[in-house]
């Protein structure tokens, strides 16, 4: 059977746009769609948008979005370079956890999304999305680091960056990890040569 075309992105984001299958739609101030590069090799999946997000509807624009900033730079990867998305699509009130029933009905869009972007790698941040990619009930703590298979995508698993804000020793992983990422994808930066005496 031949292969379903992939919907153009602008056509993806008209439908998010008009979404109102679950009740979020209702409390939404902005869809947070995601945005980059639409040739990216990297698409970025998030959680769900959180107050900031909302607001600008954009995704990754508060406190975690500065520090994913930065770990991009340790991959060398600037955000123009890769597609973040989240796996919901609107926020949560009071930033509650994503429930499976708002997970089924949103995630048709992240696949698409996927299947439009068609990247090397999908790096997956926290729990959610983890979970939601690789349909595993093992945590982000043990995979994390560790390049796994979804289909034909590969998928890099990293904490959540939110998660990483006030805890030092997560966020030394996810400078790790963003290191490996750059290794695997030939883009990290080469480290500094030490002056010759
Ligand atoms: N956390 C997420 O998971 N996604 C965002 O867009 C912002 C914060």
């Amino acid at each position: 059977m031949a292969a379903k075309t992939p919907i153009p992105l602008d056509e993806l984001r008209a439908q998010v746009q008009g979404c109102h299958q679950c009740p979020l739609a209702d409390g939404r101030a902005n869809v947070v769609f995601g945005e980059g590069n639409p040739d990216a090799r990297v698409l970025i999946v998030g959680e769900a948008p959180g107050k900031n997000e909302d607001e600008q509807g954009r995704p990754f624009v508060g406190a975690a979005g500065k520090l994913l900033d930065e770990l991009l730079a340790v991959a060398g990867l600037k955000r123009e370079d890769v597609f973040i998305a989240n796996v919901l699509k609107c926020r949560p009130p009071g930033n509650r956890d994503p429930r499976p029933e708002e997970i089924e009905l949103c995630t048709p869009y992240l696949r698409e999304q996927t299947r439009t972007i068609n990247p090397d790698f999908i790096v997956t941040l926290g729990n959610f999305s983890t979970k939601f990619i690789l349909k595993t009930e093992t945590g982000i703590t043990r995979l994390h680091g560790h390049v796994q298979k979804a289909g034909r995508f590969n998928v890099f698993p990293i904490f959540h960056p939110a998660a990483a804000l006030y805890d030092h020793k997560k966020r030394a992983d996810l400078e790790d990890d963003f290191a490996k990422l750059g290794e695997l994808l030939g883009t990290r930066p080469p480290a500094d040569v030490p002056p010759a005496s």
